[in-house]
């Protein structure tokens, strides 16, 4: 697969990424362990928040491991909008090489192969450690649709014509 050949290289090991559509328990510790790194306390999930993401509709998740390692993931659920995708979370403990944009693009594949229409989530204009969260996803394409006190909106439509040129750009251009 590309995008394990091409986060093998970048991260320097085994890189490995699976898919799942149910919330086991096995699953649930490795998201609970990299999100517990990654965010503020304020913002971590409890077990239980986690859990109740079983019970929505169309859960998806990605997971990233190095050297059988938890390193990274990408999860979300159907949105109440018809045709729409909640993307929930996603972090990675390596930044800076690649994982977040190829998570995404996988997301993408996923999403357009699931017959989606769009994708959406919210987001930070910076986080606490000043990572410019908004510029990085409007790099990647989705457009801002509201910032307010829950934070900054965002989207994508999800059409053939652009997750080929995202599966183009970022995972078999720099392989
Ligand atoms: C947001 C996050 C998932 C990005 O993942 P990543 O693997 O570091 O991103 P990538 O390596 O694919 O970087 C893509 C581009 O985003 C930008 N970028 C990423 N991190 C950045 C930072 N700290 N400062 C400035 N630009 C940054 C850069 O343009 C980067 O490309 P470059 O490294 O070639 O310059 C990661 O920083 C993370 O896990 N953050 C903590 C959790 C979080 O905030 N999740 C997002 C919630 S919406």
């Amino acid at each position: 697969m590309y995008a394990e050949k091409r986060l093998s290289g970048s991260l320097g090991g085994d890189a490995s990424i699976s898919t799942h559509t149910h919330l086991d328990d096995g699953l649930l510790e490795k998201i609970a362990a990299i999100d517990h790194v990654k965010f503020r306390t304020e913002l971590w999930y409890s077990r239980e928040e986690l859990r109740a993401r079983v019970d929505k509709p169309g859960f998806f998740c990605l997971m990233v491991e190095l050297d059988g390692e938890p390193v990274a993931y990408d999860f979300g659920y159907r949105d109440e909008e018809p045709g729409v995708y909640f993307s929930d979370s996603s972090a990675t403990l390596v930044e800076r090489k690649g994982v977040g944009t190829v998570l995404a693009v996988l997301e993408m594949v996923y999403l357009l192969e699931a017959g989606y229409r769009a994708v959406k989530f919210t987001t930070e204009e910076y986080d606490q450690a000043g990572r410019p969260l908004r510029r990085i996803w409007e790099n990647l394409g989705y457009r801002t649709v509201s910032v307010d006190s829950g934070g900054v909106t965002m989207m994508m439509d999800i059409t053939p014509q652009l997750v080929n040129s995202r599966v183009n750009d970022h995972l078999l251009s720099r392989g």
